[in-house]
């Protein structure tokens, strides 16, 4: 229970060491607030920091929906600001507060400062919980976004975007700590909506020692301009570092993870000459993915089943992808469609023991969640096409760190195909596919991908990264442009449009 309201209320106090260390910067920054405003306060820690660095402040106003916490803050502040200054700490909930009359109420220079909690959307779906704004679904995330989860949020990405609207058109700044990929999405939902910022800077902060959070986690610290705007912002390593490690920033309309990279590298950007594809999901390992046993199959749960050929495909996953240096398929997947959609019942006549099997196991593949699944044929999968059975394929793992395009090719005589982990592109022969491998793997493509990737997402690697690197244009670069034209002029366009098995003779 101690748990679940902990997790609920993001309830992770900021050690008083990690305040005065974020106020000691601040101080050094040259930054002497007059009001403070932490909207999340808990126990007061940071509030007891400000008082501690800044000596010009008049005015305090402390927020928290914690009771008890709200009261040690009172004593705590009570016993330390002197009478000159007006401390206001309320127990509210800062979804309910008229945030526009707190700010109103408070001096500039104005410091927003605090560790809002992290925990997301859908964390509080699953523990019953309504501490959630009154529309979740706040940035306008819709249809496909929805699905794939997009519109999962952090609680404190809504009170961040909250306090860059407070301190805008002001002489203030935002000082909070947070998860660093909420930072980013913070700044790029800022810079996107045109407000002006002067100066933004990310320092690195240990969450695991601070937190025991293994997160990335920073403070990121947000001064408002009243016109122009800068779209840089500087990475520190940690609250010491006085220069930056890196510097990332929002340019066309996108963030962009390397700003010197993307200078040197954008021309490089255009049109998706090979369709990246990523592999097919079925969520339901147990059932989808079988090993050999002799002549017949071993799934997940341990049974031996005896299948026709005609669905079952040599796989690989991630993992392999990213460590084998010559990647060699021991799984086998159950693909039972070509294309997203297809009408499943054939299954029955075609391979009637696969069939059997499906019915055998239809309550674990009814019982799949996502949405992807839901009115279309029993036993659906998803991100499946002509393209999935490629005989030849360049293929990379979204998760793991490391840019390694890998040669897939035909195994036992068919097409292997790929978990929804990795990503692909579809080629015809060897040649081809190694010809595409190497550009990818060249420095260049390398520095290209560079300028795009934040590595400590959960998976750095994306489709919508992949797709903006123009191979011919890298072909030009790198002096192989006719051989390039030579590909992209036998590349079949029909690797976005249906295809039977039949037609996809391997290594035709
Ligand atoms: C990560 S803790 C940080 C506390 C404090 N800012 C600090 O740095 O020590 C997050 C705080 O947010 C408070 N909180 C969570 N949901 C809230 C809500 N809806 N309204 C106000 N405070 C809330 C929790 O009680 C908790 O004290």
């Amino acid at each position: 229970m101690k748990n679940k309201q902990k997790t609920e209320f993001g309830d992770f106090q900021t050690p008083i060491e990690l305040a005065r260390k974020v106020c000691s910067l601040l101080s050094q920054r040259g930054l002497e607030p007059s009001g403070i405003l932490e909207p999340s306060c808990g126990k007061g820690n940071f509030l007891r920091a400000c008082l501690e660095f800044f000596p010009d402040v008049q005015n305090m106003v402390g927020i928290d929906i914690n009771e008890k916490y709200v009261n040690v803050a009172r004593s705590a502040i009570n016993n330390l600001a002197p009478e000159t200054i007006s401390v206001e700490i309320m127990h509210e909930d800062f979804f309910r507060v008229d945030w526009a009359n707190v700010v109103k109420s408070l001096p500039e220079p104005l410091l927003v400062i605090g560790n809002p909690p992290w925990v997301t959307n859908a964390e509080l779906g699953s523990l019953g919980s309504f501490n959630l704004p009154d529309k979740s679904n706040y940035h306008n995330h819709r249809g496909i976004d929805a699905i794939t989860g997009k519109s999962n949020f952090d609680i404190s990405e809504w009170l961040l975007n909250r306090g860059l609207e407070w301190i805008s058109s002001r002489r203030a700044v935002l000082a909070m700590l947070c998860k660093t990929a909420v930072a980013r999405k913070v700044l790029y939902y800022a810079w996107k909506t045109g407000q002006h910022i002067e100066r933004a800077d990310i320092y690195c902060v240990n969450a695991s020692r601070y937190f025991g959070a293994a997160v990335g986690a920073c403070l990121l610290v947000v001064s408002a301009s009243p016109s122009d705007s800068n779209f840089d912002c500087q990475v520190y390593s940690s609250l010491k570092n006085s220069a930056p490690a890196m510097v990332f920033g929002y340019r066309q309309g996108r963030l962009v993870a390397d700003i010197a990279d993307f200078e040197r590298w954008k021309h490089l950007e255009g049109e998706e000459r090979y369709k990246w594809r990523s592999g097919i999901k079925h969520d339901c390992a147990k059932v989808m993915e079988l090993r050999r046993d002799n002549k017949s199959y071993r799934n997940g749960l341990g049974e031996i089943v005896a299948l026709e050929d005609n669905y079952l495909f040599p796989m690989l996953k991630s993992s392999d992808i990213a460590n084998a240096h010559d990647p060699l398929p021991l799984r086998w997947m159950l693909v039972p469609q070509q294309v997203i959609g297809e009408n499943t019942l054939q299954i029955r006549q075609v391979a009637p023991e696969t069939w059997k099997y499906l019915q055998r196991h239809a309550d674990l593949l009814d019982r799949r969640a996502s949405s992807v699944y839901r009115n279309r044929p029993r036993f659906s999968v998803f991100g499946v096409g002509n393209y999935s059975f490629a005989p030849w394929k360049v293929a990379i793992s979204g998760f793991y760190k490391k840019l390694d395009f890998k040669v897939v090719g035909p195994c036992a005589g068919k097409p292997v195909v790929l978990d929804d982990t990795c990503y692909f592109v579809g080629c015809r022969t060897e040649e081809e596919a190694l010809f595409i491998a190497e550009l990818l793997n060249s420095e260049i493509a390398r520095d290209f991908f560079s300028a795009f990737i934040f590595w400590d997402e959960k998976r750095p690697i994306t489709l919508d990264i992949l797709r903006r690197l123009d191979l011919l244009l890298l072909g030009q670069e790198l002096n192989v442009e006719e051989a390039m034209r030579k590909f992209l002029d036998r590349y079949p366009k029909t690797y976005d449009q249906p295809l039977l098995f039949s037609e996809n003779v391997v290594g035709s």
